[in-house]
């Protein structure tokens, strides 16, 4: 008989396609294999993302079409993991009993288990217990063959962010030993990846007996191999001389943080919980800018939370055109039941919230485009993704900021970090010419 087939559709934030890939990889090793193609699946599982109400809509709506395929064909098993999964499991058993599987954040060890009981009897399989320890050291995800491989190094989130529900459906701060993670990247590198993003919720709040990030961060550097190194997302607080002096000094440590602002006013910050001010944060980015020249900040903002005032808001906007981010994901506030603004009798009008965040939107496109323009006349590093989608004469790459990058082919393949007159910046894109290494040495002659 040929393997059962699985098919794993992911959902929300890196974190979630790294926790499909440590599904995939132990499906793997239990007798299943992977299809692409949706309809001949024996198995489907929704790994999901419950940071906004949009997120799980998305969900609802996409369980509603595959419980037709399963009225087709009885003996699909339908899954539902992650942190929708976590988050809503009465409600799921409940409007959606065609759902076989729920499987919260920590409880994927158990999956061939639940598999095979679900195969015996065809009850309901749920496990949504966190737990202070998992962090599958032992399992090693099964990658797509690309030039980017995600690492987590932690799990779950300690900070209780007022608006956010990942600590209530990923749990307690984890961090892994280091040496397993090591081992990972040297995997990773093995298998031709080439850009290594280090992973967590607080990804710089990471310590073990053997160190805080930035050693973490200096040892993945000294890896052979490893070509680029990010990480996401840090929290202002944990953002420390150490780590900024071991970005400086490691040439392959990208010169780009994600720097989640989520507003600018301090009473809002504070009722956030995000525990520094307006001013501290804005100290912290003239910081970067003097350890990391020409580094690239990107953020995120939420507009529209619980009692935001127009002059509150409008902090924000300020924030957001001093610190010059280069992008930035914006977002307007959406209550999660449970979290603490969820109780917030103050809520925001929805056309209030859409009003604010086409402004925040308008600005930063301003502030991206502006950001590019600085790049115009000087040859950067580009390491080359893949051909562009608009011309196969062409090579989508990325700078250290992550900005993309369009230019025409020479000799160049993918996974080549090679240097690129910037000529152009339209969009949220750059513009340039591969610059051949005699020019460049011609140049600097
Ligand atoms: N509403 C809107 N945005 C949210 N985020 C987290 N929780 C919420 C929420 N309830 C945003 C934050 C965070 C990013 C991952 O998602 O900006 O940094
Ligand atoms: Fe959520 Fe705040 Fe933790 Fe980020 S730091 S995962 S926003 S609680």
């Amino acid at each position: 008989m040929p393997d059962p087939l699985y098919f794993i559709e992911t959902y929300g934030c890196q974190m979630n396609v790294y926790d499909s890939e440590l599904v995939a990889g132990m499906l793997n090793k239990c007798g299943y294999s992977k299809t692409d193609d949706i309809h001949n699946a024996d198995v489907i599982f929704l790994n999901t993302c419950a940071i906004r109400e949009k997120a799980e809509d998305t969900v609802h709506n996409r369980l509603k079409n595959l419980h037709y395929m399963k009225k087709n064909n009885p003996q699909l098993l339908l899954g539902v993991l992650g942190c929708m999964a976590q988050n809503l499991k009465n409600e799921l058993l409940e409007s959606k009993p065609y759902v076989d599987v729920i499987l919260g954040p920590d409880a994927y060890r158990r999956i061939p288990e639940i598999l095979s009981d679900r195969n015996r009897d065809q009850k309901h399989q749920v496990d949504t217990k966190l737990s202070k320890f998992e962090i599958y050291e032992d399992l090693f995800p099964s990658r797509h063959e690309g030039v980017n491989a995600w690492i987590s190094i932690s799990r779950g989130c300690d900070k209780f962010c007022t608006f956010c529900i990942v600590p209530f459906t990923r749990g307690r701060e984890r961090s892994r030993p280091m040496d397993g993670i090591l081992n990972e990247v040297k995997e990773a590198v093995s298998m031709g990846f080439v850009e290594i993003t280090l992973l967590g919720q607080n990804v710089n709040s990471y310590r073990t007996s053997e160190g805080k990030f930035h050693t973490l961060l200096e040892k993945v550097a000294t890896i052979p191999g490893v070509k680029r190194i990010r990480y996401t997302s840090p929290h202002p607080q944990d953002m420390d001389e150490d780590l900024l002096q071991v970005m400086a000094e490691n040439e392959n440590v990208c010169n780009y943080i994600h720097l989640p602002l989520q507003a600018g006013a301090d009473r809002i910050l504070k009722r956030m919980n995000r525990t520094y001010t307006q001013m501290e944060y804005l100290e912290l980015v003239e910081k970067i800018r003097n350890f990391i020249p020409d580094s690239s900040i990107s953020t995120d903002i939420i507009v529209g939370f619980p009692g935001e005032t127009q002059d509150e808001f409008i902090e924000t906007l300020k924030v957001m055109e001093i610190s010059a981010f280069d992008s930035a994901y914006m977002f307007k506030y959406s209550s999660r039941p449970g979290t603490k603004a969820a109780e917030y009798t103050d809520h925001i009008e929805e056309e209030v919230k859409q009003n604010r965040l086409q402004q925040v939107i308008t600005l930063q496109k301003k502030l991206t485009l502006q950001q590019n323009k600085r790049h115009i006349g000087k040859t950067l590093p580009v390491l080359v993704d893949k051909e562009s989608k608009k011309s196969p004469l062409k090579w989508a790459g990325r700078t250290e900021g992550n900005v993309g990058v369009i230019f025409d082919k020479t000799n160049e393949h993918p996974k080549e970090i090679v240097p690129v007159l910037i000529q152009d910046a339209q969009g949220v894109s750059l513009f340039g010419k591969r610059v051949i290494e005699k020019e460049l040495l011609h140049e600097i002659n």
